[in-house]
């Protein structure tokens, strides 16, 4: 396929655009900071500006385009993840006016230039847990994507926003579109840097519902979304198969969850942000654990 992937220099792009590269699709990546990976060029643009948008959507990949002279080949999909991605980066109000106008531009111009698969970037912040003033605890446990989305915050307000504007673009067009609450991201590296801290202090993950997802994992939901047709507009939680902490489940409920009802029976390591959405409809299998970097403390 060939694909517009917006926000690639960012954290999560700069791994998931290579292994969409990997597995054979021809990926273009716009982006207001280049990042030059081999194999996929770098449009820099403003997707706050519909105008440069709309541009991008018909664009040359690349140079060995004009080689055929049969002018631009149209894309397949766009993977759009650029955002400012949390609060406390820039004012609250940008952080909201960027991350909604650019996901509007970015679905109204794929549709109107006939693109019919867009995944988009959402997030566990929806959940309103992640920057709620003071403890928010779930309304059940493991969270599911029907747990009400009522954050506080102009970030997480941003992707509820940006969550109902691909909805109706889904149902005027027809086309899929399908939205990623991404967890907490982690690349390769940050296994050892940041994780040890994390197993000892359960609390520093109590934000993150003690979920996270490695970019690698990211990359193959996306991969899987892509792969899959004829969904129209669904959400998916994305996280790994685990905790990103050591304590076991019944651990985490008795300091953490008292009192909050528990859906269903949970492995005694398993994610309390549930992925049996996304195992269910695309075949999403978290294939890496930060136990394959420090091993497991309880072996
Ligand atoms: N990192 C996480 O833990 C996490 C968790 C949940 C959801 N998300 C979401 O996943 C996506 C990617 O996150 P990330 O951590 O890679 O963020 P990032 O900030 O590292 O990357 C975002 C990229 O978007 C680009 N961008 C921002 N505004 C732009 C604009 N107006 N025009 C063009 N490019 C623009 C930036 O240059 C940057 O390269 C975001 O939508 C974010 O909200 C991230």
């Amino acid at each position: 396929m060939r694909i517009l992937f917006t926000g690639g220099s960012g954290k999560a792009g700069r791994h998931v655009m290579p292994i969409l590269r990997d597995a054979g699709h021809k990926v273009l990546n716009l982006d207001q900071t280049p990042i030059g990976l081999d194999g996929i060029p770098d449009l820099a643009l403003d997707l706050t500006d519909a105008g440069q948008v709309f541009n991008a959507m018909q664009a040359y990949r690349d140079f060995d385009e004009l080689a055929e002279g049969t002018g631009m080949p149209g894309y397949d999909a766009v993977v759009h993840f650029a955002a400012v991605p949390r609060i406390l980066l820039t004012t609250d109000n940008e952080t909201f006016r960027i991350n909604t106008m650019a996901t509007y531009n970015v679905i109204d111009a794929a549709l109107r230039s006939g693109i019919r698969k867009v995944i988009f970037a959402s997030s566990e912040t929806t959940y309103g847990i992640c920057f709620y003033d003071g403890e928010k605890k779930p309304a059940y446990i493991p969270i599911d994507e029907d747990h009400p989305t009522v954050p506080q915050d102009s970030y997480a307000m941003s992707k509820v926003v940006n969550e109902a504007t691909a909805r109706s673009f889904q149902e005027r067009s027809g086309a899929d579109i399908y939205g990623l609450r991404i967890n907490n991201v982690i690349e390769p590296h940050e296994y050892e840097e940041m994780f040890p801290d994390f197993l000892t202090d359960p609390a520093k993950r109590r934000r993150n519902i003690f979920a996270y997802i490695d970019a690698r994992d990211l990359g193959q939901m996306v991969l899987k979304c892509l792969e899959t047709d004829g969904l129209g507009y669904e959400v998916f939680n994305v996280a790994n198969a685990d905790m990103s902490v050591a304590a076991k489940t019944g651990e985490i409920i008795e300091e953490f969850y008292q009192g909050v009802p528990q859906k269903r029976e949970m492995g005694e390591d398993e994610t309390f942000y549930a992925i049996d959405k996304a195992r269910r409809l695309v075949g999403f299998e978290p294939e890496h654990s930060w136990r394959d970097v420090l091993g497991d403390p309880r072996a």
